[in-house]
């Protein structure tokens, strides 16, 4: 083993990530909040021997409410970055409709963050949509974008002096295959081109609301890009790779690379593929987190080191783990940080990490068991927010640019 000095670029961005819906609390005109009491959840939830109590987002952080709270603690944590969203279905609530009073309240969360000394990476889509909006076939129907453009024109008016990197939709393949293949998201569906409608929806979208986020605003835009890792297995497995990095990684990243100014990067999975799918357990598993992913750090410096052929600044806007007893926390973000150095000393322009998440949140269908905080919301005393270990060491990075790592 050998101990190396890992340096970070000057001005890199330090700090966590975080979405509207899954901290902020009483989302009530969300398509999320209806399908959470529909009748096919609960069934569902019934099904698996679940208590639909502990599925409910209800309050969630309260983030709402606690942003200065959250703010300062990560400032206190040396963060000088951090990414949050804001909730269409909040802002307006009808059609057409848009609440003044939300918008200066957002404007207060972004000035806390901003007093507070973070950079601020904001996200105008992360798998909520308005009810109204979801009730007219949401991203299915083309006919449809104009109003999501439409929300994103009146966020860039009334926000954008406060903002410092657009993300306009986060995973876009992730949003579409759970809530049109899968069905585990709303609006439920499960088929096989509703998926692929809504990406190229989405894309279209984000064409046009980088160009006006250009013209409006002259901030970095991206897309936050669920990005994989395959390594092939065994007979054709380089063929299987191939095809599926298309599909999973390449397809929505083709298309919109030219109206990003940056890249988002979300990384968490690694698989070995064979012509015969994906193998149950990768060959080089070491650890899983709570949620049962393999824990493969390896993996995102080959997805930075495919980003390269792009030549655009690279900032990680998600990565972590559901480590309840923050046991592996720690390690962890050292593993991914040394792989992201590595890439950076081959020349990929990373410059920002985000650890996924601030505090414990409301995991979409997985409900609040699994824990990614830094920060440990305690659910059973008023929400009340405490600092894990991991994040101490965190911190440490983040202060100092640089840490000690210990290669084996
Ligand atoms: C999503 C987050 C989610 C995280 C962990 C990401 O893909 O953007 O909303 O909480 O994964 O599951």
């Amino acid at each position: 083993m050998a101990k190396v000095k890992l340096k970070f670029p000057k001005n890199f961005l330090w700090g966590a990530a975080s979405s509207a819906y899954q901290t902020e609390g009483n989302n009530i005109n969300s398509d999320w909040w209806v399908w959470e009491r529909s009748i096919n959840r609960l069934a569902m939830l019934k099904a698996q021997g679940k208590n639909s109590e502990e599925y409910f987002s209800g309050e969630a952080c309260d983030f709402y409410n606690r942003y200065d709270e959250d703010f300062s603690l990560a400032s206190h944590l040396s963060h000088n970055a951090i990414r949050i969203g804001i909730e269409w279905a909040r802002i307006e609530p009808q059609e057409g409709v848009f609440d003044e009073s939300v918008f200066q309240h957002y404007e207060q969360i972004l000035q806390s963050a901003k007093y507070h000394g973070l950079q601020i990476f904001l996200t105008l889509h992360h798998y909520t949509n308005p009810l109204w909006f979801a009730k007219k076939g949401g991203f299915l129907k083309k006919e449809n974008l104009a109003y999501f453009v439409d929300y994103a024109h009146h966020a860039v008016e009334r926000l954008g002096q406060y903002v410092d990197f657009w993300v306009t939709v986060n995973e876009p393949e992730l949003y579409a295959t759970q809530g049109f293949a899968v069905g585990i998201f709303p609006p439920g569906i499960k088929g096989i081109l509703p998926p692929f409608r809504v990406v190229n929806n989405l894309i279209e979208a984000h064409k046009q609301i980088s160009g006006f986020i250009k013209i409006h605003a002259n901030k970095p835009v991206s897309m936050a890009f669920n990005l994989l890792d395959f390594q092939p297995s065994g007979f054709l497995g380089e063929l299987a790779v191939r095809l599926v990095r298309y599909i999973i990684n390449g397809y929505i990243m083709v298309r919109v690379i030219d109206y990003c100014d940056y890249i988002g990067v979300n990384y968490y999975f690694h698989h070995h593929l064979s012509i015969f799918g994906v193998r149950k357990r990768s060959l080089h598993d070491h650890e899983r987190t709570d949620r049962g992913w393999g824990i493969h750090p390896e993996g995102l410096e080959r997805v930075l080191l495919s980003l390269k052929r792009f030549n655009k600044p690279v900032y990680i806007l998600e990565n972590g783990l559901a480590d309840a007893k923050d046991q592996k926390r720690e390690k962890y973000i050292k593993d991914h940080l040394y792989f992201v150095h590595r890439a950076i000393e081959q020349g990929v322009e990373v410059k920002g990490y985000l650890y996924w998440s601030l505090t414990d949140n409301f995991e979409w269908e997985e409900g609040f068991w699994p824990r990614f905080g830094l920060i440990e919301i305690d659910r059973s005393s008023l929400l009340r927010r405490k600092v894990r270990f991991s994040a101490i060491k965190y911190a440490e990075i983040c202060r100092d640019n640089s840490f000690d790592y210990d290669v084996v």
